[in-house]
């Protein structure tokens, strides 16, 4: 019913249309949107936006704005903002096609940084003023505070930074989502920043609101529209290769005594392999797990159904839509089990190295010493971001990397001599798979390294031709380090772009 999540009188008065919401951000301004992945982004006042900056480009006043989020979005804002020129400055994250081709053609800057750092440097003010936040709440409460959606990401700070908020109010998101956030209210800058007292993944440590002053609201819009993530592809035989090889190092560590039988709290990223191995862990021998992650998806909700899941924490949903509707539609279930926080404690480095986390996640490409490539294709192009992968790789007990062997239908190698972009240097990343097998890093030099990356998860189509450049390295390079051959090193991808190979 209209109006019925709207428990504060004088935040009545402000309902209007998104059109007249849109009309209030300044031209030129910095917004700051809620949104992570698909999920808990505004529906409605991003596209009347878009709208209205279309129709100002049409008459010869274009203007284009600085967008903050937690981290991707939905199509209704990304995708139509990016669509209409509007965006001139971007961060922290982006996976919108629309947006990620302006951002390589150079006609976007995009910031891509660590998501557990955006509240800080926010706080720090060298990312500038913050005008406008447009937030997605499932509810306002008769003292003023918000009920988050279904993401939190920088929620907290946008609307205590910024000048002016505009609410949207889905009436989509299930009231049941009330009681499951913690919003943490104890951040602060150094020298007056103190341990966070989270012990546990599950711990709750703040509040299950947002506060806001309710005089910096200058509209609230109401909204009926659903999240909109993309569905995951079927596990396939590499994703279940991967997932399988991920199993077995986990019985071996425990069998060796080196994780428990409950394993540690699990970190899963991005997309459809770390999918997959949540999915494997349904089937696997491990039990009474926990989760300190940053998004919940499809696998990990199968896990929780399955039992052997107790508790997750994460900073949002990012499911299909059918594990959309089976949580919404079950969601008081998981109230207890689920927690939704800040990214910037979701993420947090001490929380993630406190609790021993197992860090799972996707890869463009690994060297042959180890160090990853997670951003950048031929070393130039955005493909999405850095994500919370550094965040969580850096500061977990043990750090995974795991992509298919090749890319491109087999015409590229994923494993190479030295990647052209480095997103996590060969400290951060112990355990490398693909569908080959899996490489243990841990405690091996950059040339003992190379051997067994190259053995064990390099394409037995590439596998000839890295045998034979690490052999005239250990010959001809500079230094034995870390051997290296610099021309042949990027020849080796300058090749792929040259004969068209990147081309899908
Ligand atoms: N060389 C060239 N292109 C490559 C490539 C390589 N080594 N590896 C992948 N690609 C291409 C793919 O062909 C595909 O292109 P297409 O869309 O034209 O087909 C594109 O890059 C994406 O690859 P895909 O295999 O679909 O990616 P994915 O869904 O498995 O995601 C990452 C892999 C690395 C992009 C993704 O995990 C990511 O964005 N990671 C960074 C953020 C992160 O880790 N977040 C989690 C922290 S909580």
């Amino acid at each position: 019913m209209a109006g019925a999540r709207i428990e504060l009188e004088s935040l009545k008065s402000k309902v209007m249309s998104a059109e007249d919401a849109a009309a209030l951000i300044a031209p030129g301004s910095t917004v700051g949107m809620s949104g992570f992945t698909g999920s808990g982004y505004p529906k409605s006042v991003p596209l009347a936006l878009a709208n209205r900056i279309e129709a100002e480009h049409a008459a010869g006043n274009p203007f284009r704005l600085r967008v903050w989020t937690g981290a991707s979005t939905g199509p209704e804002l990304d995708g139509a903002l990016a669509k209409a020129d509007g965006i001139e400055f971007r961060l922290p994250y982006n996976s919108d096609p629309i947006a990620r081709e302006k951002i390589n053609r150079g006609e976007m800057d995009y910031f891509d940084m660590h998501l557990s750092q955006v509240a800080p440097m926010a706080w720090q003010g060298f990312l500038g003023p913050l005008d406008t936040a447009v937030i997605e709440v499932s509810g306002i409460r008769p003292d003023g505070s918000l009920v988050p959606s279904s993401s939190v990401g920088n929620n907290k700070t946008w609307i205590d930074r910024a000048e002016k908020v505009i609410l949207e109010v889905n009436r989509w998101q299930n009231p049941a989502l009330e009681g499951m956030h913690d919003i943490y209210y104890g951040t602060a800058l150094p020298p007056n920043r103190v341990p966070i007292p989270l012990v546990k993944p599950n711990d709750r440590i703040g509040e299950a609101y947002f506060r806001c002053d309710p005089s910096k609201v200058v509209a609230v819009v109401e909204t009926d529209a659903p999240d909109r993530n993309l569905p995951f592809d079927a596990p396939g035989e590499d994703h279940r290769a991967i997932a399988g090889h991920i199993m077995e190092f986990f019985r071996h560590e425990v069998a060796r005594g080196r994780l428990p039988a409950t394993l540690l709290p699990l970190q899963s990223g991005v997309g459809n392999i770390a999918n997959a191995v949540m999915f494997g862990l349904v089937d696997g021998p491990f039990d009474s797990m926990t989760a300190y992650t940053e998004v919940l998806q499809d696998g990990m909700l199968e896990l929780m159904k399955s039992g052997k899941l107790l508790s997750a924490s994460a900073t949002a949903f990012s499911l299909s839509p059918e594990a959309a509707r089976e949580l919404n539609a079950d969601m008081a279930a998981y109230r207890d089990r689920l927690v939704l926080r800040p990214q910037e404690i979701s993420n947090h480095p001490e929380l993630i190295r406190r609790l021993g986390c197992i860090a799972m996640n996707g890869m463009i490409e690994a060297d042959i010493h180890g160090a990853v490539n997670s951003t950048h294709l031929m070393g130039s192009r955005i493909q999405n971001g850095i994500g919370g992968s550094g965040d969580f790789a850096r500061n977990a007990y043990v750090s995974i990397f795991m992509a298919p062997s090749t890319a491109k239908g087999g015409k590229i190698s994923t494993i190479v001599p030295k990647t052209p972009h480095v997103d996590h240097i060969n400290q951060d990343v112990q355990i490398l798979v693909t569908e080959q097998g899996l490489a243990d890093l841990r405690g091996l030099s950059p040339r003992q390294r190379a051997e067994v990356i190259i053995e064990n998860c390099s394409h037995p189509d590439y596998r000839p031709a890295l045998k034979d450049y690490l052999t005239r390295a250990r010959r001809d390079s500079y230094g034995q380090q870390s051997p290296t051959l610099l021309m042949e090193a990027f020849a080796w991808h300058q090749r792929f772009v040259e004969k068209g190979d990147m081309r899908a």
